[in-house]
């Protein structure tokens, strides 16, 4: 008895540890503001740190968020994103932070962040949202927003913010995740250096090959700046 009292501590210890350690690892220090790590060094999880020293109030600031981005592009939407890339105190805090403007009609296409959830609101406009979970049910949870609304799109999971409106729209997301990355699905399976080879895409797809040789030519616009 006394035994398995113990090994119940410790399923429930690890139980509680291990869905943490998924996430962006919890800071160690008050803060680490990033620094361009040295010429030849490794890059592992996170920056190097700026002695605390040294810190300025600059390094916990960034400005620029109320400038609309250029939709002027073939989805018709601008992510600004602000990661530790563009914010340097960001560096293990584990959020980070993106501006989304919408022209008429404009499309955030289905993509998905591999490190981070997000927690989006809409300030203007009227977009449909959505995203899918895993196999094999990849059931749609989607919905149409206004301003005031928020939505979360879990962790990994495909994703994407249409347009619905008769206005521009406007939304901001947090993101769990100094780092969240992006992986935008048409361009990661289309546009890949060196291209895929077509008959993986035409099974996956149920495609003819000459039809997935067309898309491979095609211009696949990233609408992501300072994309993580
Ligand atoms: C927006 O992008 C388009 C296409 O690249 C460009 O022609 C236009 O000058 C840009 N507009 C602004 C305000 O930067």
């Amino acid at each position: 008895m006394k035994n398995l009292g113990f090994v119940l501590s410790i399923a429930v210890f690890a139980l509680a540890l291990f869905p943490a350690s998924a996430y962006d690892p919890d800071p160690l220090q008050d803060f680490c503001v990033a620094i361009n790590e040295p010429k030849d060094a490794v890059f592992v999880n996170g920056r190097f740190c700026k002695s605390p020293k040294l810190a300025n109030p600059n390094d916990f600031f960034f400005s620029g968020l109320n400038i609309p981005g250029n939709t002027s592009n073939q989805v018709g939407s601008a992510v600004t994103a602000v990661t530790v890339d563009q914010l340097p105190g960001l560096n293990t805090m584990g959020i980070s932070l993106a501006r989304i403007d919408f022209a008429i009609n404009g499309l955030n296409p289905p993509h998905t962040h591999p490190r981070a959830s997000e927690i989006l609101v809409v300030l203007e406009g009227t977009l449909y949202v959505g995203f899918v979970n895993s196999n094999p049910e990849n059931s749609l949870f989607a919905k149409v927003l206004n301003p005031g609304d928020v939505y979360v799109f879990p962790k990994g999971m495909i994703h994407f913010q249409l347009n619905v409106g008769k206005t521009k729209a406007v939304a901001v997301a947090g993101l769990s995740s100094q780092n969240p990355g992006v992986i935008t699905i048409a361009n990661a399976l289309f546009n890949t250096n060196p291209p895929i080879n077509p008959e993986v895409l035409a099974i996956a797809f149920q495609l003819d090959e000459h039809l997935v040789q067309v898309l491979q030519k095609k211009f696949w616009y990233y609408n992501s700046k300072n994309a993580a």
